[in-house]
Order: structure tokens, then C-alpha cells, then sequence
């Protein structure tokens, strides 16, 4: 692209080595080297201060670029709104704030009601008070506790990391909120660590969930009131539930009367193929989070989505007037928001992108299987859409883990060859060692061939 040149950009450099705190970084290294700067973004392309182009196998960084970068239909949609009203608290109605809601409803069925946020982590907070509010307006007080998965993440707040299955996130930033209680993950390629024996395919599915019943009645099913659950668990190893899994938790909630919540912030708005992740799978949420791809990043927007049968418990109720959700979010009231999240909708139905998920997403997998033919050290291949992970092994008999450093190599490789992948970083100790791949819905075969190749140079370069 021609208009994008090398700029001069020592002075952001320099404002930034001495100003901004980075996320989830160490700065140390930033005394030697210097920040990379992304400086300008198209489609699937992204260029650093050095005019680098980059392809952008992870949208963004953290799965949320989902229609691509430079879209003006967006951009245009926003300016305009903003320019006829950018701002009221969502105490009162806005133009963009009903059309999204009635678009967004309009894939999910069984649910009824949005609740405007702004981080999927104030989303998950606020279904957590939903849920404790409904102990105290349905279940006398009992039923506050709310049950969270080991390696599943749904947020940076210490509410949402009280219910984060990621002990190395959490580690130094406790103590967390009392009544959340975590059940086993549901990883069949590390059932060895589970101690349930060798289960494989369906009756692992049906042990990973009857693991939960185990955790509900130990606690009291009196006392448990909720479960949330990631679809597919995203930056805790892209871990897609084994058959068997969802139907069981089903069965589970319905006997032990559970809400259930699902964490969709990484899922959500066709990244697996779906509208919503849990789509897939014959599971009935009562509140679905979302945030991430709901605008591509272009405004700041999260949803909490409810059903009617959860929303009529805040209605009202002459005998306790205090029975109403009493919540606000300052920036759920930002136009920007769902005038941005409906433009990205339109764009995703107008484009056929849940489609080309699919079709990218299976040339993503074929590609990365075929990749594991010949790199001893990819261990499993996992994904769904264009959301996939490959877990890195130093041996695959016994499946050690790659050591993170040299996962971290197979990333900075790649970068090196102008292509952006993740990898899951300081989430599971000592399993820090699966390669993430997000890229934006827009993927072209080009693209996908493109990311499989640099990874494969990288495996060569860093495990010979
Ligand atoms: C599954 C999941 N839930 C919640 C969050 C928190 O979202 P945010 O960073 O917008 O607060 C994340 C962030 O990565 C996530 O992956």
C-alpha cells in the first residue's frame, strides 16, 4: 500500500517508552528495545512506525477486529451519530441503542433483553449481581454461589477474576469475592492430570460434566445458584467441549435449577462460525455476556442478554421495593456503541462472513493438521470457525508441555516475518503453550496459507 510510509515517529516512541503502561507486559525489555506502534490498519493488514506490514492472525491482538480493519461505513455511521447525539445515560432510550437491541435479539432466540456495558468484564459483573440479586428475590438468599471453570477467563476485575480459572492471572491480586467455586475443565487431551482414568470422545464429555454435579452437591445444591461457561474456552487453550458435554450440563442445571451464563466475549458475533458460540450446542442460556467483536473494536460496547424470565424477576414486586436491577454503566449510554455494533452486523450479513468463517475456518484446521504431519511438537490441533489453537508438546507420548519461552519464539518469529499469532501467555501455570489464531472474518484462502506457512518456518527455526 503506497500511501503508507515509514514515518518519523521517534517522538511517540519516545512519549510512550516514558509514559504508557502497556497490558500484560513486562516492561523491562522496553529499556533496550522499542514499543511497536501500530500506526495504521486494512482489512486483514496492520503497519508499525517502520512502515512493517504485518497480516493480523488474531484481530487485534485479543480476537475482537471481526470485520477487519478500515471499514468507513463504520467509521461514517459513528461520526454521524455522534454528531446528532453521542451521549445519554442508558436511563433514558437512544435510536441506536433500540435497533441494535431488536438486531441482536433477533439471533438469539429465547432471549429478550440487552443491558448496555462497556468491557466484557463489567458485563460478566453485572450478570454476576444479577445472579446474586435473584438468590435474594426468588431463592430466599440461598443459591448465591456461582460456579466458574478451571482455564475458562471472563475478565481483569477482582468480581471477574473471582471467577477466573486462570491462576497465573490471578496470583498477588487476591483476596477475591467469596461464592465462587470452581468445577474441572473439560480438556480431554490433559485428562491424564484429572485422575477420572483413560476416557476418551463422549463418556470423557459426560465425566468432565458429571464433575460439576460432583461440585454442586458438595457444596449444597441449596447454596449453588449459577454456572457460567465460556462456549469454547478462548486464551485458556482453545478448548472445544468434548461430545457429550453440553448435553449433560443441560441435564445438570435443569435438575439443580442453575442459571446459566455464557461468557460469549470471545465467541460471540460469528467468530466460530455461529452468531453466538453456544449455538452449536444444545445448551439454554439465561444471560449471555458479550463484547469483543460486537463493534470490531470500533466503539466500545458490551451486552449483557437476558431472557424474559430472568428480566421479569427485576420487574417489579409491591413487596419489596428494592427488587429492580439497581445498575447503571456511565458509557453504556455512548451512541457510538450500538450505532457501531449494528453497522458490524450489517457488514457480516451483507459480506456472508459467518459463511466464509466456516469455509476459513476448516482451511485453518486442514492447514494447521497438516502442519502437525510434520512438527513433532504440535501436539493437538483444536478449533472451531476462525478461532483455533495448536498445543505444543516437547514429547507427544507423554505430553510435557512446550516451555513457554519457546512458544514465545514461535511468536516473535512469525512477527519477525511480518505475521501477527498469539499464544496463550501467563493463563494455566506450566501450560502456557498453545499458538492462537483469530484472524478477522474477512480471511481470504491467501491468507490462511499465509499464516500456516510462517508458522511453519517458525516451528522449524525454534524446534528444528
Ligand atoms: C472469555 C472472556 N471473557 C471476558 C473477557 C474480559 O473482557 P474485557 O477485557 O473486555 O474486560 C475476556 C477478555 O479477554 C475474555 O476472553
Amino acid at each position: 500500500m503506497d500511501h503508507i510510509t515509514p514515518n518519523d515517529m521517534s517522538a511517540v516512541v519516545e512519549a510512550d517508552r516514558s509514559h504508557v503502561w502497556h497490558h500484560l507486559m513486562p516492561h523491562k525489555a522496553l529499556e533496550t528495545t522499542d514499543p511497536r506502534i501500530i500506526v495504521e490498519g486494512k482489512g486483514m493488514r496492520v503497519w508499525d512506525q517502520h512502515g512493517k506490514e504485518h497480516l493480523d492472525a488474531v484481530s487485534g491482538g485479543v480476537w475482537t477486529v471481526n470485520v477487519g480493519y478500515g471499514r468507513t461505513e463504520i467509521a461514517d455511521a459513528v461520526r454521524d451519530q455522534l454528531i446528532k447525539m453521542n451521549y445519554f445515560a442508558q436511563t433514558l432510550g437512544s435510536i441506536p441503542g433500540s435497533r441494535f437491541a431488536e438486531r441482536l435479539i433477533s439471533k438469539m432466540p429465547g432471549m429478550t433483553r440487552v443491558f448496555y456495558t462497556n468491557s466484557g468484564s463489567e458485563a460478566n459483573e453485572q450478570a454476576f449481581k444479577m445472579v446474586r440479586q435473584i438468590s435474594h428475590t426468588r431463592h430466599g438468599g440461598k443459591k448465591w454461589k456461582i460456579l466458574y471453570r478451571d482455564r475458562d477467563y471472563h475478565g481483569t476485575t477482582i468480581g471477574a477474576m473471582s471467577a477466573g480459572g486462570q491462576d497465573e492471572r490471578n496470583v498477588q491480586y487476591g483476596p477475591f469475592a467469596p461464592g465462587f467455586i470452581r468445577v474441572p475443565h473439560c480438556l480431554e487431551y490433559r485428562n491424564r492430570e484429572q485422575g477420572w482414568g483413560d476416557l476418551h470422545g463422549e463418556a470423557y464429555g459426560r465425566r468432565a460434566a458429571d464433575a460439576i454435579e460432583e461440585v454442586i452437591l458438595a457444596e449444597g445444591p441449596d447454596s449453588v445458584g449459577a454456572i457460567c461457561l465460556e462456549p469454547i474456552t478462548a486464551g485458556g487453550g482453545v478448548i472445544l467441549p468434548p461430545p457429550g458435554y453440553w448435553e449433560r450440563v443441560q441435564e445438570i442445571v435443569e435438575k439443580y435449577d442453575l442459571l446459566v451464563h455464557i461468557d460469549e466475549v470471545v465467541c460471540g458475533v460469528g467468530r466460530t462460525g455461529t452468531w453466538f458460540g453456544y449455538q452449536h450446542y444444545p445448551i439454554k442460556p439465561d444471560i449471555v455476556t458479550m463484547a469483543k467483536g460486537v463493534a470490531s473494536g470500533y466503539a466500545a460496547i458490551s451486552c449483557v442478554v437476558t431472557t424474559e424470565d430472568v428480566f421479569e424477576t427485576f420487574k417489579s414486586n409491591p413487596d419489596d421495593p428494592l427488587n429492580w436491577f439497581r445498575a447503571v454503566s456511565t458509557f453504556g449510554g455512548c451512541a457510538a456503541g450500538p450505532v457501531a455494533a449494528l453497522e458490524n452486523m450489517a457488514i457480516i450479513e451483507r459480506e456472508g462472513l459467518i459463511d466464509n468463517t466456516v469455509r476459513m475456518g476448516e482451511r485453518l484446521l486442514t492447514n494447521l493438521h497438516s502442519l502437525a504431519e510434520r512438527h513433532a511438537v504440535i501436539g493437538q490441533v483444536r478449533g472451531k470457525g476462525l478461532f483455533a489453537g495448536a498445543e505444543l508438546v516437547t514429547d507427544r507420548d507423554d505430553r510435557t508441555p512446550a516451555p513457554e519461552a519457546q512458544v514465545k519464539a514461535v511468536v516473535a518469529d512469525c512477527m519477525a516475518q511480518g505475521v501477527v499469532i498469539g499464544a496463550s501467555n501467563r493463563s494455566v501455570p506450566g501450560f502456557n503453550n498453545t499458538l492462537l489464531f483469530s484472524p478477522a472474518l474477512i480471511a481470504t484462502e491467501d491468507d490462511i496459507d499465509t499464516i500456516t506457512e510462517a508458522v511453519d518456518g517458525a516451528l522449524t527455526r525454534v524446534f528444528g
